[in-house]
């Protein structure tokens, strides 16, 4: 039995499918080299963005047409964050459809299918061990599930209400991941800052060596993202360490200093602010203000310059920002122009307005028009292409610390602690998955140019 997945969507949406694939191989599914010699598609979709719902189909579509012509046996299961207007969709053209939220039931549904399958009692997908597929990169999620309810998003929807997992999970399944030669640790949650358990600890203690008398204490800590963060820094070995994504509402003065203070926590931080312009920001159900983000953005500048040394001072800010939602007029673009420019971002995902059926924004009026959608959404790329280039200037002449991830036409490409993109021309050593030395020579809009 050969599987193949196809993955759409966040990095959270990446781990799942690893997840996926160890559940497969548990089950002695083995992984297909081309997707023709497939007995099992798995598609792993996302519904945060029309535009990723549509491609979504067009694969299945294809699959279903090249199985119907070559009276092939596959079978197409999807999965992923699934809205349930989606669904129907999916369902006319999939074998079966599961909720990521119900991604335990996987053995039974392929079972039902057809497949021969002996165990299908799963617990908690979390707690099934991620493929290790020689990426130098691991994702591990700390909590799911989203309680914030922004109007345009799905997210709180399609993965249900913030859980947090237990820290030991999270420690075990970082060392686990360190042990195969992993050097970059990112800690996922749709807000991590949220993070929040309660872990009990027991205190025994017994009265003199004799004595019958044993007390036994229940005590719980509660452990934030803050503390995790610590926790996770202290673990042994030489990794870095990123997050994503972050809640400007739950950014604390504490888990920024704790950020500047641990070391392996690399300069970079993605701090979404999705508009900037107040009113938009209160329609958006973001309860912050844009002068409380570019608090933030000064007191993370300020505990770096305080705690870091050389090129560490400077933290990499990047964000998530939406172009075109309802009621977004030029005098509210013209803001989120002008937060551009003062913050100086080093990179930004720039996503035009999708309605999403379910959320709260879906009843409002989709009022900007797609040219106008894509004109702000170029105006803002070329501020960024401005303020990235402005950033990584800073860096030329001087020597960082590279994470090497691929190699192509003769040259290693790989990432700084501050999240930069570098090329340098490649030796005949293999140093891909490893750390390395390189001099900057030369910067460009989204990258910088070296030699080792
Ligand atoms: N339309 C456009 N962009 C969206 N995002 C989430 N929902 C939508 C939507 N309906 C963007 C946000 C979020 C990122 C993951 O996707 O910017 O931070
Ligand atoms: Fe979606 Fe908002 Fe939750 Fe992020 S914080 S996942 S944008 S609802």
């Amino acid at each position: 039995m050969k599987y193949q997945i196809i993955t759409f969507g966040c990095q959270m949406n990446k781990n799942d499918s690893q997840r996926i694939s160890a559940m497969l191989q548990k089950l002695k599914f083995s992984p297909a080299s081309e997707i023709n010699e497939a007995d099992l598609v798995v598609i792993n979709v996302c519904s945060v963005r029309q535009s990723a719902v549509d491609r979504a189909i067009a694969i299945s579509q294809k699959l279903k047409v090249k199985s119907q012509n070559h009276n092939s046996k596959v079978k197409t299961v999807i999965t992923g964050c699934i809205l349930k207007k989606d669904k129907e969709r999916f369902q006319r053209i999939a074998n079966a459809v599961l909720d990521v939220l119900n991604i335990k039931n996987l053995p039974q549904i392929l079972k039902d299918l057809g497949f021969q399958i002996k165990e299908t009692k799963i617990k908690n997908y979390l707690k099934v061990a991620p493929k290790y597929d020689k990426n130098p990169v691991a994702y591990v999620p700390i909590m799911t599930g989203c309680n914030n309810f922004c109007a345009y998003c799905v997210v709180p929807y399609t993965r249900g209400p913030e859980r947090s997992r237990p820290p030991q999970d999270i420690l075990c399944e970082v060392k686990n991941w360190l042990k195969q030669e992993v050097k970059e640790i990112w800690l996922l949650g749709q807000n991590v800052n949220s993070y929040k358990f309660k872990l009990k600890t027991q205190n025994s203690c017994s009265q003199g060596r004799r004595a019958k008398l044993k007390t036994t204490t229940q005590k719980s800590k509660l452990i934030d993202f803050a503390k995790l963060l610590k926790m996770v820094n202290d673990l042994p070995g030489d990794f870095w360490i990123k997050f994503t994504s972050s809640h400007p509402k739950n950014l604390t003065d504490e888990l920024i200093e704790t950020m500047a203070k641990c070391k392996k926590v690399t300069p970079y931080i993605n701090l979404p602010v999705q508009t900037g312009d107040d009113e938009i920001l209160k329609r958006m159900n973001r309860p912050y203000t844009v002068a409380h983000y570019k608090k933030l953005v000064k007191k993370l500048r300020n505990a770096f310059k305080k705690y870091r040394k050389g090129l560490e001072k400077e933290i990499a800010i990047s964000t998530d920002i939406i172009v075109g939602f309802p009621g977004e007029k030029r005098k509210h673009f013209e803001n989120t122009k002008k937060l551009f420019k003062e913050i100086g971002f080093f990179m930004a995902y720039i996503a035009k307005y999708s309605p999403r059926p379910g959320t709260s924004a879906y009843h409002l009026k989709d009022d900007v028009l797609p040219q106008e959608k894509d004109k702000r959404e170029k105006e803002l790329t070329e501020i960024v292409k401005k303020t990235a280039f402005e950033f990584n200037k800073k860096f030329v002449g001087k020597v960082v610390d590279v994470l090497v991830l691929k190699k192509k036409k003769g040259f290693y490409f790989g990432k700084t602690r501050h999240y930069q993109t570098i090329k340098f021309p490649a030796s005949k050593k293999n140093l891909i998955g490893q750390f390395v030395k390189v001099k900057v020579t030369k910067a460009r809009d989204f990258g910088l140019e070296g030699t080792q």
